[in-house]
């Protein structure tokens, strides 16, 4: 079969980049059919520039400081974005919000990882939130990017346990271990075409039914 063109992302990021890290190795181990187009950073010095350069992508860095508002900022970037013809924005760790502005340029073509099942423990500081909350399961979502802050509709979760002796950086690192397996998936899925968005809900195609004993329960029954 002929093979598709690879899907172009456009990958925003503000800090680190293990997102984008966990994004490039997928896509070098052949299981996500993608290529990054550009990766841009909001802050000039973001570490995660550096993974991008070190793998050979095209970067840009859009100062959100230079503009006078949010929407000029997102006008700046829609205009990057398409000039490499971007066809999915990805949101890693990336910590601006975006604005109708950029939402309309990209209608559910804009996805973001957020570290809590959300809809809870929206916001900044999720998992500090989740752990402070005492919740006994917290973990990671991947929702495509509307108006709307971190309430976009959910395209896949992942749950971990919370130990009563978790620091927040141990929450915070079991969390992320999951985003970089979940995202990867999620890019896919977008990739094969298999997501279709219907009011809040995203549909995925051929995913395999209901599985039997597939259940977190935190603390173990048996513990
Ligand atoms: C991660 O916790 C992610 O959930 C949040 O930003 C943090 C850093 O991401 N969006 P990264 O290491 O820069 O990809």
């Amino acid at each position: 079969m002929a093979s598709r063109a690879a899907l172009r992302l456009g990958v925003l990021i503000s800090g680190s980049g293990t997102n984008l890290q966990a994004i490039i190795d997928a896509i070098e181990r052949g299981e996500v059919n993608a290529q990054i187009a550009v990766v841009v950073s909001n802050r000039p010095g973001a570490p995660g520039l550096e993974r991008a350069r070190r793998g050979g992508f095209p970067t840009s860095v859009i100062d959100h400081r230079r503009f006078s508002s949010r929407e000029e900022f997102d006008r700046a970037l829609a205009a990057e974005l398409k000039a490499r013809q971007v066809a999915l924005v990805v949101c890693a760790g990336f910590m601006r919000v975006l604005t109708a502005v950029m939402v309309r340029e990209f209608p559910n073509r804009i996805m973001n990882i957020h570290p809590s099942l959300l809809p809870a423990f929206r916001g900044l500081d999720a998992q500090k939130a989740a752990l402070d909350y005492g919740v006994r399961l917290a973990g990671c979502t991947v929702h495509f990017v509307d108006e709307g802050v971190d309430e976009g509709p959910i395209i896949i979760q992942a749950a971990v346990p919370v130990y009563p002796a978790d620091t927040d950086d141990d929450l915070r690192r079991r969390i992320l271990e999951q985003e970089h397996r979940i995202y990867p998936r999620a890019i896919g899925l977008f990739e094969q075409g298999r997501l279709t968005v219907a009011g809040r809900r995203v549909l995925i195609g051929d995913l395999p039914g209901p599985r039997p004993g597939r259940y977190l329960i935190s603390p173990p029954l048996d513990g």
